[in-house]
């Protein structure tokens, strides 16, 4: 598909996080208020009355080391993206009037029985707790973050899904009045990531309900959001209400878009440049050190298993 659309992360690994917006953070952190200070207040007041906030800090799981410190939340709160606000990085404004509550997940496709389930009482049914992940964008910018949450594998036992069932796919929510970027119809709304089922049942899947051991800020796709680190993070959709169990492999948002430049699999792979940048190297958030990309993100020993028979399949945009 040709549509050419300016998307605020289709950018040169140069330009994807500019020196100005950089140097910008650095002196709103110096200062030690302004928007940041503002915002970050705001997300607390939220958080103090979100009906899960007494599972929080969930007790970090250790088998999930980084190799680099973790982003301060004033970095990873101010640059996000989500176009269901808008196409900057700059969300967590015109995300915090999302309605978060009440909110229900419905579970549906091939399962042995349709479900549908409020998100605190799915909460408290699964095992939550922290892990460390490092979280690497498409557009060659990466930061480590604690996540909160539980095993994709434990929500995918709790939805039965029957022997036919090879794919799982996420839905965020579709509600243009709240979400004014779903006005802007060339979009395949609702946002819709998936993944095989052998990569849901892979232990570093996860569902993530907080962070910072705190319940999940609405930029960041509260009330729940996926995290599978090893891909670009185009396929760790948030806000998720409905997760469909189908046969066939799902067409997602960017793909739908963009086939040629954003695919099904999207794992991470410094060899494989996106056609219009490299992906050699990332810069972190927070401090703008430039890494070499890892495969699969680093997390090659977890998921390298899952694609040695797909070597005929485009795994790595
Ligand atoms: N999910 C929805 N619903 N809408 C989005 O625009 N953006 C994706 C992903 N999930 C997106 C989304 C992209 S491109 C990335 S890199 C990550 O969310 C960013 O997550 P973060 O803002 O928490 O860093």
């Amino acid at each position: 598909m040709l549509i050419k659309i300016c998307r605020g992360w289709e950018i040169p690994e140069s330009e994807a996080t500019p020196e100005a917006v950089f140097l910008n953070r650095r002196a709103l952190m110096a200062g030690g208020a302004g928007l940041i200070g503002a915002s970050v207040i705001g997300r607390a007041q939220a958080q103090a009355s979100d009906p899960s906030a007494d599972l929080y800090p969930a007790k970090r799981n250790a088998a999930y080391k980084l190799d680099r410190e973790i982003t301060p939340e004033a970095f990873s709160g101010d640059y996000n993206n989500y176009y269901e606000f808008g196409t900057s990085k700059s969300v967590a404004a015109a995300a915090s009037k999302l309605k978060t509550r009440p909110w229900t997940v419905k579970i549906d496709g091939l399962v042995e029985a349709p479900l549908e389930i409020g998100f605190d009482d799915l909460a408290r049914k699964m095992p939550l707790e922290e892990r460390l992940y490092r979280h690497r964008c498409v557009e060659a910018w990466s930061m480590a973050v604690p996540w909160t949450g539980f095993p994709l594998a434990s929500l995918v036992a709790l939805a039965k899904p029957t022997a036919d069932a090879r794919y799982i796919v996420m839905h965020t929510f579709k509600d243009p009045a709240q979400a004014p970027g779903q006005k802007a119809f060339w979009y395949p709304w609702p946002y819709t990531e998936g993944l095989t089922l052998a990569e849901a049942h892979n232990d570093l899947a996860f569902m993530v309900t907080g962070i910072y051991g705190k319940p999940l800020g609405n930029q960041f796709g509260a009330p729940l959001r996926l995290a599978v680190p090893w891909k670009y993070g185009f396929k760790s959709v948030k806000a998720i209400d409905r997760i469909t169990f189908t046969k066939e492999r799902p067409k997602t948002f960017w793909e739908a878009l963009q086939a040629s430049e954003y695919g099904f699999w999207a794992n991470v792979n410094p060899e494989v440049p996106h056609p219009r940048w490299s992906q050699a190297s990332e810069r972190v958030l927070g401090t703008g050190e430039m890494r070499p990309t890892m495969l699969f993100n680093g997390y090659g020993e977890f998921v390298a298993d899952l694609y040695k028979d797909l070597q005929t399949e485009r795994l790595w945009a």
